[in-house]
């Protein structure tokens, strides 16, 4: 395989959830955002903004909101992405260019920016020597949680990251494998698996003892059907249903 010093980190890169107490320098944290805003964006438009949590009060009350994950407080440096249509909208209300409200295209859109950019922070902090670890459940609680941030509508926060310089992973432990490139990639076409084509696929992802059936089983109800995805859910729908009132374009 080809190998570079680029591709060689980002297969090396582990998810960190125990840090040192140690900051990050001024210098390591403006790189990292730095690496952000470099990342590919629709339309060079950066349909993100991004908040540097410094408050210890507002990491605490992250940890609780954000699934009760207590290292969400004990993180030297927390960003969160936010897919950001908001300052777009309001440069083209102040320049009166008479814009149509921001739809549900335009926030996957800045969702997908706001990832992007989450991402090459993840990378240049791993080549610091900074590890990270996403934290989806920002998703979740979406009332308390713009009125901790103090959104404004058309603010998203799509993905949090927490980094810190990494205490030793446990001995034994190793990077989740990955499933096979043959199993994730198609060639031209998407081809839904067969029955045992599917297990096969699925059980380099059972690294426990738990025969296959029972593991998927209790998978799904650990991830699918837990509260916090429900509540994710939720959160999602209070969100977008202003999105798709079009009364006032009738
Ligand atoms: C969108 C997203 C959300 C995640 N949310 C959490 C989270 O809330 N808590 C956590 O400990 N890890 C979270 N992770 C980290 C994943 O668990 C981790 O990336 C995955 O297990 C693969 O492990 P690796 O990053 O070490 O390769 C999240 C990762 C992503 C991409």
């Amino acid at each position: 395989m080809q190998m570079t010093e680029t591709i060689r980190e980002l297969t090396d890169r582990r998810s960190v959830r125990a840090f040192l107490d140690t900051p990050l320098t001024e210098e390591e944290k403006t790189a990292i955002l730095l690496a952000s805003c470099n990342a590919p964006t629709a339309g060079n438009q950066q349909l993100y903004s991004i908040l540097d949590i410094t408050d210890q009060g507002i990491k605490d009350r992250l940890a609780v909101l954000c699934d009760n994950q207590p290292f969400i407080a004990d993180a030297p440096l927390v960003l969160i992405f936010a897919a950001d249509q908001q300052r777009w909208y309001d440069a083209y209300l102040l320049e009166n260019a008479d814009p149509r409200r921001p739809e549900e295209g335009d926030l996957l859109l800045a969702v997908t920016d706001a990832c992007i950019a989450a991402q090459n922070a993840v990378t240049a902090a791993h080549s610091l020597g900074i590890g990270s670890c996403y934290i989806g459940d920002i998703m979740e609680n979406c009332e308390a949680v713009r009125e901790l941030l103090c959104l404004p509508p058309y603010v998203f926060p799509c993905a949090m990251l927490v980094f810190g310089r990494p205490k030793p992973f446990v001995p034994g432990s190793r990077k989740p494998p990955r499933f096979d490139l043959k199993d994730i990639v198609f060639e031209n076409r998407y081809m839904q698996k067969t029955g045992d084509e599917l297990r096969s696929a699925m059980a380099v992802k059972n690294s426990g003892m738990k025969p296959y059936a029972d593991w998927v089983r209790a998978f799904c109800k650990r991830k699918y059907d837990s509260a916090f995805s429900r509540e994710m859910s939720r959160s999602l729908r209070e969100y977008l249903a202003p999105f798709s009132d079009r009364s006032d374009q009738l």
